[in-house]
């Protein structure tokens, strides 16, 4: 008999942008029958509008407000891997509301590999006119504290298989027993 296992919090995935938060969040529903969240697809179903073009008309705040509304509904969410959008644990407010629901998984990489993962998109407000490892290496060290701060486990994705990382994260999270057989 296949032992699964049957978590009663949510994963919260985070990281810099590129790092793969959403194909390792497909892979963790697939794999363990997980419910799936994206902070972004949240916002862009509240406001009516993608997320270049809330940047555009509002302005980040404005965006940053969305994000952690969106993060507080994240509450009422169960069993689900959500993939958070890079710059949402930046606020206090938002990795104290994550962490009532949720274990926070850190995906970490080079930012070679990023750029390599973002170049080609103008998606993301935060890197347009910015697409180079120099900008990415230094916005993700002034990130990189409040990273770590916020995260229950610390994953580094750079060469690995997305089923490889998966397996990780779960046998990781595992081991620290909030999780239960059936
Ligand atoms: C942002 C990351 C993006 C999105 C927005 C801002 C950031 O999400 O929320 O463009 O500040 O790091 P992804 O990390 O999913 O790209």
């Amino acid at each position: 008999m296949e032992t699964k296992i049957l978590f009663q919090e949510n994963i919260a995935l985070i990281g810099f942008m590129g790092v793969g938060k959403s194909t390792v969040a497909h892979c963790l529903r697939d794999r363990y029958g997980m419910e799936e969240a994206e902070t972004d697809a949240m916002i862009v179903e509240a406001e009516g509008m993608a997320i270049t073009d809330i940047f555009a008309r509002y302005g980040e705040p404005y965006f940053r407000d969305c994000e952690s509304r969106a993060v507080l509904k994240l509450q009422q969410y169960q069993r689900t891997v959500i993939s958070c959008g890079g710059g949402a644990v930046m606020r206090e407010e938002n990795v104290a509301n994550l962490k009532k629901s949720s274990r926070i998984v850190l995906l970490t990489a080079a930012p070679e590999t990023i750029l390599e993962r973002v170049k080609n998109s103008d998606a993301r407000p935060i890197l347009n006119g910015h697409m180079n490892v120099e900008y990415i290496a230094e916005l993700m060290e002034k990130r990189r504290e409040k990273y770590e701060a916020a995260a229950d486990l610390k994953i580094a994705t750079d060469g690995k298989k997305v089923e490889d990382i998966c397996q990780e994260i779960v046998e990781e999270l595992n081991k620290s027993s909030r999780s239960v057989d059936r």
